[in-house]
């Protein structure tokens, strides 16, 4: 493992366990400055746990950890007024304002960020005055992610921040990760969509069961840049799948009138194909060539658990 400057988190043989059962049961990984790792993996994987042990939250049992150069179990000051948190299950006074419960936060930190800016940065300027127990579901996601923001961390842990959000909030709050990366923040995020995961995360971890399964990018994750293509199109009127030009040994398969080919690389297929249809003067009608996508993989090495 790594302990350059350039390594916010480094965790190595995290273990902890709930009375009999062992929620955490040896996890690694480390995570760079400025990058996003995104935890994946099934209900009851043991994320949470282990987020809420990097955040000092919770003690483990086993193993190390070091965030910002520090054991967060010592839960030290210095060290929290670095960190930015969005909890899966946030507990704010119900009664208070949107504005109040920001500014109470932000008087935990010595440099906060202005919070009438914060208020609009999640979106919330028009319910800057309303109770949180009025916001709707999507808008209460939103303040967490405000109170997250509020103390300017360079560190910030995202539990399924999203939950909730329509779909142009999604794009926004990851529009604003985005940007919190761009200024060399880190970002710890775990979600059950692999479109986030796919569009946000520099680094993807997948824990099974209190273990890491799996780790890469999301390109390559699980070997999925060297996973099959599939070509798929509609055969053409008057056409017999003899007619095509297929390469000898391909089987493929016809279904209502579609025709689909699994290989390891389409290059010289597709030429072939568009080639030949081009000289029949043909289109070929809903041609897609798809590579396993974040989800199929993520399947795969989780045993088809969501
Ligand atoms: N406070 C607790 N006491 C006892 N068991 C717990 C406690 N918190 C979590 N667990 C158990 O530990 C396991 C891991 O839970 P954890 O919350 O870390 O999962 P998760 O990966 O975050 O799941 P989800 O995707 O549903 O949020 C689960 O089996 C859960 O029931
Ligand atoms: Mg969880």
């Amino acid at each position: 493992m790594g302990s350059g400057d350039d390594i916010v988190i480094s965790v190595e043989g995290l273990r902890k366990s709930y009375g009999g059962f062992e929620a955490v049961r040896g996890v690694d990984f480390e995570v760079k400055r400025g990058h996003v790792l995104a935890l994946l993996g099934p209900n009851g994987a043991g994320k949470t746990t282990t987020v809420e042990i990097l955040e000092g939250y919770r003690k483990r049992d086993a193993g190390s950890v070091c965030v910002l150069g520090r054991d967060p179990s010592h839960r030290d000051k210095e060290l929290r007024s670095r960190v930015g948190i969005v909890l899966q299950e946030c507990a704010v006074d119900q009664y208070l304002t949107v504005t109040e419960a920001i500014t109470q936060r932000a008087g935990l930190y010595r440099t906060p960020r202005p919070v009438g800016e914060v208020v609009s940065l999640v979106g919330l300027g028009a319910k800057g005055d309303a109770r949180i127990k009025t916001l709707s579901g999507g808008q209460q996601r939103r303040l967490d992610l405000g109170l997250a923001l509020v103390g300017d961390p360079e560190l910030i842990f995202l539990d399924e921040p999203t939950t909730g959000f329509d779909p142009s909030a999604r794009r926004e709050s990851w529009d604003l990760v985005r940007g919190l990366c761009a200024e060399g923040r880190t970002v710890v995020l775990t979600t059950h969509y692999m479109d986030e995961a796919q569009a946000l995360a520099d680094q993807v971890t997948v824990i099974a069961a209190g273990k890491v399964v799996a780790s890469g990018t999301p390109d390559t994750l699980g070997g999925r840049d060297q996973g099959e293509t599939t070509v798929r199109f509609l055969l053409p009127d008057g056409v017999g799948v003899g007619d095509l030009p297929l390469p000898a040994g391909l089987h493929p398969e016809v279904r209502c009138g579609a025709v689909e080919v699994c290989l390891p690389d389409a290059t010289d297929l597709l030429h072939d194909l568009t080639g030949w249809a081009l000289a029949r003067g043909q289109a070929l009608e809903g041609l897609t060539v798809k590579r396993p996508s974040l989800e199929d993989v993520y399947l795969a090495l989780t045993g088809g658990d969501p």
